[in-house]
């Protein structure tokens, strides 16, 4: 697993937009097949949003030939609610680039079969061709995507009832109510991401200490679903300073040194 440690969350954003364009364009000069993107949600990515934004903007990279998978959405929430996971999407990244409506897959929450929508969404990712590259955040209790803790390691996309913590964490978003909060959700499996040719893990800022200890210092587990990272050939975690703060010294200074010269 490769681990970077940048000093600041808009330096990790920028890290992290800069080594997906870099697929991206390496992607586009080999073959006319889509990239395919797997998204997150949360504060986590909008730095990275930002800058893709940025780099959109700078004619570096253009998202006509991109599909993408976002990995959740809250169960019969309205898609049009502002903390659904549709409108944060198209708030905060789609309409700021030019990605093709079309080539936008999240899941439908409100589906009238929940199992066979998530059914169906695993077929989506694989007549895609598989996941590029995806994307991901962490909880503070180390769930990645909503695979909450004990969720099967082994899981495919799913709906999943949320701990009593995330619903507390997320309250933020609805009032600081936390009976607002959806108690459900649909979110891709840990295998649904662990499939995906590239993972690359975002985590910042002081509440994610502990998971990131457990997922770069820890051993597998389902009790902290993001350690399931290790497993994957080419996992990145990226996280800034105060996200790596519960890390070994030495295990910092090694990370530190292996990445000082590498460009991306
Ligand atoms: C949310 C999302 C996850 C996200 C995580 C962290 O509830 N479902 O996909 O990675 O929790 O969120 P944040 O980035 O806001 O800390």
């Amino acid at each position: 697993m490769r681990f970077i440690i940048e000093d600041t969350n808009e330096h990790a954003g920028q890290w992290t937009a800069r080594y997906i364009v870099g697929k991206i364009l390496a992607h586009q000069a080999k073959t006319d097949k889509p990239f395919v993107l797997g998204l997150p949600t949360g504060s986590t990515p909008l730095s990275t949003y930002k800058e893709l934004i940025e780099l959109y903007k700078a004619g570096k990279v253009s998202f006509k030939n991109v599909v993408t998978f976002n990995m959740d959405e809250y169960v019969n929430l309205p898609e049009e609610h502002p903390e659904s996971y549709h409108s944060f999407m198209w708030n905060n990244f789609f309409n700021h680039v030019d990605i093709n409506p079309e080539n936008v897959n999240i899941l439908n929450g409100n589906a009238a079969d929940p199992q066979a929508e998530c059914a169906e969404y695993e077929e989506r990712i694989r007549k895609a061709g598989g996941i590029d590259l995806f994307l991901g955040g962490v909880g503070e209790n180390g769930h990645l995507a909503f695979n909450e803790p004990y969720t099967s390691l082994q899981s495919r996309t799913h709906v999943q009832t949320l701990t009593h913590d995330t619903l507390v964490v997320n309250s933020r978003f609805f009032d600081n109510d936390v009976n607002k909060v959806p108690k459900q959700a649909m979110s891709v499996g840990i295998a649904t991401v662990l499939e995906a040719k590239e993972v690359v893990i975002l985590a910042l800022g002081p509440k994610k200490a502990k998971a990131v200890q457990n997922c770069v210092e820890g051993t597998v587990n389902h009790v902290w679903p993001i350690t399931s990272l290790q497993t994957h050939p080419a996992g990145i975690m990226v996280c800034d300073d105060e996200a790596a703060s519960e890390i070994k010294v030495s295990t910092y200074r090694y990370f530190k040194e292996i990445e000082k010269d590498s460009l991306l």
